[in-house]
């Protein structure tokens, strides 16, 4: 057999113009191949973050993205806006809170950057399913069980929740 026809092949795959790129479909970002690709007419490459973007219909940009328009591999997307400890959040804006943090709710309309829940927050009203922790020296986190469970602890470090007793060493007492 000829590797004549396979080389042809290859030749026109080499010297084919890069072709646009289709909806939805990564058009740039760092650490992909450096190139930006030119979206299908009709379509804008949008940056997620320096590190993706893809093409999509024009204001179809998700607020969670930066959202920089990409016409070249030198369009430079910034980074996240950092918000410091206690800074107000959302979650949903091109912003990251401070390493270490969570956006966290106290109520529907204020959030903020917390390591923790702060007692009495919206955060704090998540209810435990079985044998989820729900107390200890050193937690932190939600203490109320699930209706139909109790929170039982089995030494000063730990509680969990559960229907009944969890047994012997567990502290099972009523009350
Ligand atoms: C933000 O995301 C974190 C992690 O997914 C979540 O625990 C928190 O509830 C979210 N905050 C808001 C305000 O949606």
């Amino acid at each position: 057999m000829s590797f004549l026809p396979l080389l042809f092949v290859v030749l026109i795959a080499l010297f084919e113009p890069i072709s646009s790129v289709p909806a939805y479909e990564q058009c740039a970002g760092l650490g992909w191949d450096g190139i930006f690709r030119r979206c299908d007419d009709g379509l804008v490459c949008y940056a997620r973050s320096e590190y993706y973007a893809n093409c999509r219909q024009p204001n179809q940009c998700p607020s969670s993205w930066a959202c920089t328009v990409v016409d070249s591999a030198s369009t430079k997307v910034p980074p996240p806006k950092i918000i410091p400890v206690n800074g107000q959040c959302d979650n949903t804006s091109y912003t990251m809170c401070t390493s270490g943090t969570l956006c966290l709710q106290q109520t529907n309309t204020h959030s903020e950057c917390r390591t923790q829940c702060p007692p009495s927050w919206l955060c704090d009203s998540g209810v435990l399913s079985e044998y989820q922790q729900c107390g200890g020296d050193g937690y932190t986190g939600s203490t109320k069980c699930a209706p139909g469970l109790r929170c039982y602890s089995h030494s000063k470090w730990y509680a969990h929740c559960a229907a009944t007793c969890p047994g012997i060493g567990w502290m099972c007492e009523s009350g």
